[in-house]
């Protein structure tokens, strides 16, 4: 059973026209066990209870998968803890007494849909614009291990496959810049032989919708990596860097 007592300051916002506000909850007998979206379930079904407005936040695998979570806790993206998405975050971080502060992602090109809840579909077009690659990948296939990739590459294109797209680098970002998530959609692609014959158009395609959408600029302040769940590198924004530059000097 739970033993702690906290003090929850949220953000509602009734929706992207709200000015939105912190609104104190009181939330007892909370179990270290508990993880912090159950936490939160607690309290919305004592809301309910109530026939007050539940918080709306986001979730769905519960288990570090989807990216779908995404609350700024005490100031940080994924809450306390390094290498954990906010549904792999447990009670257990917080003490009997504490106040926690519990926002949503603040960027441009995440609008507030509710409480806690942002739209995050810019990163949706950023994919769109390039996140592909056109080879054959069904029917009459040569098997994968017959095409030779250097370990070194396969292991740093799986590295920048584990993105999530949860948003967490923009949300932390003092630019709300979107470098680290587009490098590792450019990188996880443009290092493997399957990637390389959309790489320029790719490099050139992302960048230019990731600016479109009104994310801010990289200026290196390295922020991103250490918040983000899945250690994103930011040898990967090098790396963009170096598609893009390529890219725009040999366009035709
Ligand atoms: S780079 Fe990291 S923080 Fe950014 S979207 Fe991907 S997993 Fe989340
Ligand atoms: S709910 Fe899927 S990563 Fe947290």
């Amino acid at each position: 059973m739970g033993n702690m007592k906290l003090t929850l300051k949220v953000w509602r916002q009734n929706g992207p026209n709200d000015k939105g506000r912190i609104v104190d909850y009181p939330v007892n007998d909370v179990s270290e066990d508990m993880s912090f979206l159950e936490m939160l379930d607690v309290l919305n079904d004592d809301l309910v209870r109530k026939g007050e407005d539940p918080i709306a936040f986001d979730h769905d695998c519960r288990e570090g998968i989807c990216g779908m979570c995404s609350l700024f806790i005490n100031g940080e993206a994924h809450g306390p803890g390094r290498g954990i998405t906010t549904c792999q975050l447990h009670m257990r971080k917080f003490k009997d007494g504490d106040t926690i502060y519990v926002e949503p992602w603040r960027s441009t090109a995440f609008p507030v849909i509710k409480d806690l809840a942002t739209n995050r579909s810019a990163f949706d077009r950023i994919q769109a614009a390039g996140g592909f690659v056109s080879v054959n990948t069904s029917g009459n296939l040569v098997d994968g291990n017959a095409v030779p990739i250097p370990k070194d590459d396969a292991d740093k294109a799986f590295d920048a496959a584990t993105c999530i797209g949860c948003g967490a680098c923009v949300a932390t970002c003092p630019n709300g810049s979107a470098m680290l998530f587009t490098a590792a959609k450019v990188s996880q692609l443009s290092l493997l032989p399957q990637g390389k014959p959309e790489a320029k158009r790719r490099a050139l395609a992302m960048v230019e919708q990731m600016d479109k959408e009104g994310f801010g600029n990289c200026s290196n302040t390295g922020a991103c990596e250490v918040e983000c769940p899945k250690g994103i590198s930011l040898e990967h924004i090098a790396r963009l860097n170096r598609e893009y530059l390529a890219a725009v000097v040999t366009q035709e």
